[in-house]
Order: structure tokens, then sequence, then C-alpha cells
């Protein structure tokens, strides 16, 4: 008998914290999903930071390949999301959602009040995902984002309250 698509997708990767041997494959994932990749050098660096935790998605077995990240800061009380991307081939299987899930389990057992980021106005993918967590938006930030195509773009600039 076949396993519902659900519970398999759901045992496929783990959710792990992630350690700094992790940065090149973050480096990779990252490039997979923006304009310009950050560098394991960056995300080694930001990592290092006290306040910075992050988590990746980690295909179970042999291969243990990775299947995306989030990173996120979290500063007396209030955090942000500096970054999450999920592998092409692995979207909308459930996986950022459960990155985000780590992200507020994390939160709410250190106390944090509040989670806030920032997103392409045009990033229909994240903006539905974070809709659907409940976050908000808060404020704009004008012709913020330059994609490389000409006009620069709006971010806006979302919080989730954690209280
Ligand atoms: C945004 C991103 C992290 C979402 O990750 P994902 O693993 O594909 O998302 P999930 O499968 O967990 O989706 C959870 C929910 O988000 C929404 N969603 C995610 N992708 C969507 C899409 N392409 N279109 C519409 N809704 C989407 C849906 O509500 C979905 O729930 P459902 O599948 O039950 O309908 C992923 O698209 C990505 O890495 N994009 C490139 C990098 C990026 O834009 N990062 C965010 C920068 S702010």
């Amino acid at each position: 008998m076949t396993a519902p698509s659900l519970f398999r997708r759901n045992v496929e990767f783990e959710i792990v914290p992630m350690r700094a041997s992790d940065c090149a494959e973050a480096s990779a994932l990252h490039g997979a999903g923006f304009a310009r990749a950050w560098t394991d050098g960056e995300i080694q660096a930001l990592l290092a930071q006290e306040p910075v935790f992050g988590f990746m998605a980690r295909q179970s077995g042999r291969r243990a390949q990775p299947g995306g990240f989030v990173l996120a800061r979290l500063v007396e009380g209030e955090a942000e999301i500096l970054t999450i991307a999920v592998h092409p081939r692995h979207q909308r299987a459930g996986i950022g959602w459960r990155l985000m899930g780590a992200v507020l389990r994390h939160l709410r057992a250190e106390g944090a009040a509040s989670l806030f980021l920032e997103v392409d106005d045009g990033n229909d993918a994240a903006l539905a995902l974070y809709r659907k967590i409940g976050f908000s938006k808060v404020s704009e930030r004008a012709a913020y984002y330059d994609n490389g195509g000409g006009a620069k773009t709006t971010a806006l600039v979302m919080r989730l309250d954690l209280g």
C-alpha cells in the first residue's frame, strides 16, 4: 500500500539545527533561490554571531541531501528572519513551513515577543507562506530590492506576534 503523500513528504526530510559545517550547502541553496547567493563565508560569519541561529532540512539516509535552510536572529525579545530558501526541486512539499515552524518553536521557548521579516512584494510564494503562518504587513520600503532587471521592487515588512 502506498503511503499518503503528506506522510511521505513529512518523513523524507528532518529539520535539524544548523552548524558551521552546513554553510557551504546553505550557500548553494541560497544561490538556487536568489539572484545573488550569499557565500559560504558570509553565512558562516552570520551563524557565528551569538544571536543568530538556523535550521536545515536534511534528507535522512546515506546521501543526506539538504532541502532548505532558514537563518534568524533574536535580540532582546525581537526576532527577524534573515533568509529562508528551499531547493527548487523540493519546493511546495512543506519544507518552508516546517523550517519556519522550527524557528517559531525556538523563539517561543526563548520567550521572544515578535518576529519580523522583509519580503519582495512580488514574491508570491513567500508571501503566501508568511500569510499562512499569520504574518501581517507593518510597513513598506519602496525601491528596496535591486533584482538586476531595471526598476527596483518594493519590500514589505511583516510581523508575527508571538505573545
Ligand atoms: C518561499 C519558499 C521558502 C517556500 O518554501 P516551500 O517549501 O516551497 O513552501 P511550503 O511547501 O512549505 O508551502 C507552505 C505554504 O506556503 C504557500 N506557498 C508556498 N509556495 C507557494 C507557491 N509557489 N504558490 C502559492 N502558495 C505557496 C502555500 O500556502 C503552502 O501551503 P500548501 O502547499 O498547503 O498550499 C520557497 O518558495 C523558496 O525557497 N523561494 C525562493 C527563496 C525565497 O523567495 N525566499 C523567501 C525570501 S523572503
